[in-house]
């Protein structure tokens, strides 16, 4: 299974290492609507030190949902509350939808008129449906100068200090039924139909934004998409769209995202909490503990449904998603290096039991567990009120990532889960690489590296650069191979590239032994 994945990536692209603090914990919701909203997010992230990267503005920043536009009434002069979190370590990314509303006088209206960059009817007339805004029309991104005014329209928010783009309802979605077939789009130098387009029209609006992002400020775009096709994985993250606050949601996330990452989308996840409906404590404490494994990590909700950032519930809910967080932000080096490897391989981030044990039938179907990387197995809670969890372990001794005891593998093991906590096991041979506790990427250097070493022989590379700009692909990167002598309380370490700055210090934790 892992080579037919590196075939299936390398044919149609693998995900490119992202900017380290995408890898952080992001808060959204629909229903951020004024920079006061965003300013009181921001603020309790910081006072609860529950660590948080990044904040998503939903379609209420823009001015009557008319995309690279600024509401100015309720959220201020533009960027202005961006600058401001940015002092707290705040990153913001921007939703922008393709519906372009109709709306003469408006400059993204009247340019895409002009230039004739909008879908058609048969007939030759603009073709207009409904999204947020009202009537709105298309842009035909199968055509390569639509998609060069569509990235340089990027520049408006990277020029704000947006740092990442949120496209959404890119199917394209339309409120007042399905775009007809025969509606006119473009295919490179031919004409189309939406027939033809249809599965590419997300995958054509990622790739342009990723390339106006790329050409805006020169570092590892950012996007996230709800519609997709094979290769997209290339230009954008994606996220699993409006799931709804149900505890059959959160269990079919994890099939989800390992389906995700088995097709080539290593960088996936869900709304943790669920988008619609009404989370409760309960549910967000143990989605949490899969959205802290989930290569995208981002509590959204939407409006009309319970607020749900940490601090909307109990103290307990608190001090759980505080505890998941931070293992996060300490496990980031670990995540780091898989989407290191990922980009070599193709080989995701989460990943199905299956795709390291194809031989062993009890893998098949198990949706309940999966692996981080090869040798990290989280087994979360998925169940109202379950405070145990039925654990399947494979071949070889297994530890509890905690408090190192042994496991023999090939059989299931009935574990203790109370709410606070989510089963973790290390193969053995494993190594885990972590860092200092920050409140986000960058508050601090991450110069001391700590491996946890597990009892066992194996090898792990770790790499380590500037987690932004693509000056890694020139070489600019540190390479780290540590090897564990068997049966021995010794690891030795090797330079297998020397291209950054090395750690100030390296430690080392051994579990288990
Ligand atoms: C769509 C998206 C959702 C977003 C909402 C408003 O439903 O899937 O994530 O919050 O639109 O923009």
């Amino acid at each position: 299974m892992p080579q037919v994945v590196e075939g299936y990536t390398w044919l149609t692209g693998r995900t490119p290492l992202p900017q380290l603090w995408t890898l952080g914990y992001h808060q959204s919701r629909w229903g951020y609507e004024s920079a006061e909203d965003i300013r009181e997010v921001a603020g309790h992230y910081r006072k609860l030190r529950i660590p948080c990267d990044t904040i998503h503005f939903d379609i209420d920043y823009m001015d009557g949902y008319r995309v690279f536009t600024w509401n100015e009434k309720d959220f201020g002069a533009p960027g202005v509350v961006i600058r401001e979190i940015a002092d707290s370590g705040f990153k913001s990314v921007c939703i922008i939808d393709p519906g372009v509303k109709l709306d003469p006088g408006y400059a993204v209206y009247d340019e895409g008129m002009e230039q004739d960059y909008f879908a058609k009817t048969p007939e030759g007339q603009t073709y207009v449906n409904a999204v947020w805004p009202g009537d709105a029309v298309y842009p035909d991104f199968g055509n390569p100068e639509v998609r060069s005014w569509w990235a340089k329209k990027q520049s408006y928010l990277t020029g704000l200090g947006v740092r990442g783009t949120w496209n959404d309802m890119n199917e394209p979605a339309s409120f007042r039924g399905e775009l007809p077939a025969d509606v006119v789009f473009t295919d490179e130098d031919k004409k189309s139909s939406h027939a033809a387009m249809h599965n590419v029209y997300g995958h054509l609006m990622a790739k342009a934004t990723y390339e106006g992002l790329k050409q805006a400020d020169g570092k590892r775009p950012f996007v996230i998409t709800r519609a997709c096709y094979a290769g997209t994985q290339k230009y954008s993250t994606v996220w699993t769209g409006d799931n709804q606050s149900l505890w059959s949601h959160l269990q079919m996330a994890v099939p989800q995202l390992c389906n995700l990452g088995l097709s080539g989308f290593a960088f996936a996840g869900t709304d943790v909490g669920g988008f619609g409906a009404d989370c409760t404590p309960e549910l967000l404490c143990r989605w949490v503990q899969v959205g802290a494994f989930s290569p995208l990590f981002r509590n959204h909700s939407s409006k009309g449904s319970t607020r749900q950032e940490p601090w909307q519930f109990d103290e307990t809910t608190i001090a759980v998603n505080r505890k998941f967080i931070e293992l996060r932000y300490r496990l980031l080096p670990y995540f780091y290096d898989l989407f290191h490897e990922c980009e070599k391989t193709g080989l995701p981030i989460m990943r199905p039991l299956v795709l390291h044990y194809e031989d062993d039938p009890e893998t098949f179907n198990l949706n309940g567990e999966f692996l981080v990387g090869e040798k990290l197995l989280v087994a979360p809670v998925l169940e109202q009120g379950a405070v145990k969890k039925l654990v399947y372990l494979p071949e070889g001794t297994w530890y509890d990532f905690e408090t190192g005891r042994p496991y023999e593998g090939k059989q299931y093991y009935m574990v203790d889960a109370p709410l606070d906590v989510c089963p973790m096991f290390v193969k053995e041979g494993g190594m885990i690489p972590t860092w200092e506790l920050c409140q986000y990427v960058g508050e601090k250097p991450y110069d001391t590296l700590k491996m946890l070493v597990f009892p066992g022989n194996g090898t792990y590379l770790h790499y380590r650069d500037n987690g932004a700009d693509f000056a890694y692909r020139d070489g600019a990167y540190h390479l780290y191979e540590f090897s564990g002598v068997p049966g021995q309380k010794e690891v030795s370490v090797k330079l297998l590239h020397e291209g950054y700055t090395p750690y100030r210090e390296i430690v080392f934790e051994t579990r288990g032994f």
